[in-house]
């Protein structure tokens, strides 16, 4: 399972790297607004510490827009892909950029049938957001759960990323799935690590070294 970081935030890429957890990037224009800092600068600062996939994402809304989007941001890195909208347009584009060996990103997919125009246009990876549909009452995982059985049935190449993740239950479910990556907001990986009985084992363990110490002296 291929951990994505789902931020634009140097430090928190910087820090995750540090623990050899990042396989890739995913950003989002909202992520790259609250950095408030040049968006082509940000993405080429990323791109020389992540060495995985980049997604960054195209706006269009024309599929003529979206595909020179995508061409001028695929030339800033080896490793960027394109997020693209999950709209006729963007699946015309997502085709035409698949052709030229774009690698994309079909971004705001929240069915499996979406999911499933993405794949046959030739999307390298596709993003349901779990989150977002869980906070309308629907069942997120399930989404990804049919996108992956429908997948498997046809032989379909494309990756399944699940998006929008809130907790790190998400990320438990996601495994469960078999999904190939989830791309994880970086509090959500801290809390990854923790558990209130590590802590707890932790100290009764430094405790106990001292006295352990003491002996021999
Ligand atoms: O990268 C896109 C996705 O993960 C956004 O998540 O929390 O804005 O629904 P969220």
């Amino acid at each position: 399972m291929k951990f994505f970081l789902d931020t634009a935030n140097i430090e928190e890429i910087k820090k995750a790297v540090s623990w050899g957890l990042v396989d890739g990037v995913t950003t989002n224009p909202t992520l790259m607004a609250k950095e408030g800092r040049d968006f082509k600068a940000m993405v080429q600062e990323i791109s020389a510490i992540v060495e995985g996939p980049i997604s960054v994402e195209a706006i269009g809304p024309e599929s003529e827009k979206l595909v020179s989007e995508a061409r001028e941001y695929s030339r800033l890195s080896k490793n960027i892909v394109i997020k693209i909208p999950m709209t006729k347009d963007g699946i015309k584009a997502v085709r035409i950029l698949s052709k030229e060996g774009v690698k994309t990103n079909v971004t705001l997919v929240f069915s499996p049938n979406q999911a499933l125009i993405a794949a046959k246009a030739g999307a390298t990876y596709v993003s349901p957001f779990i989150g977002r549909l869980d906070d309308i009452g629907q069942d997120g995982m399930q989404v990804v759960r049919d996108i992956i059985a429908i997948f498997r049935n046809y032989g379909f190449k494309t990756q399944v990323i699940v998006a929008s993740i809130r907790h790190p239950m998400h990320v438990v479910e996601a495994g469960k799935t078999g999904a190939d990556i989830a791309t994880i907001p970086f509090n959500v990986l801290e809390k990854m690590f923790s558990h209130a009985l590590t802590d707890a084992g932790i100290k009764k363990f430094n405790e106990d070294w001292i006295k352990v110490q003491k002996h021999g002296k």
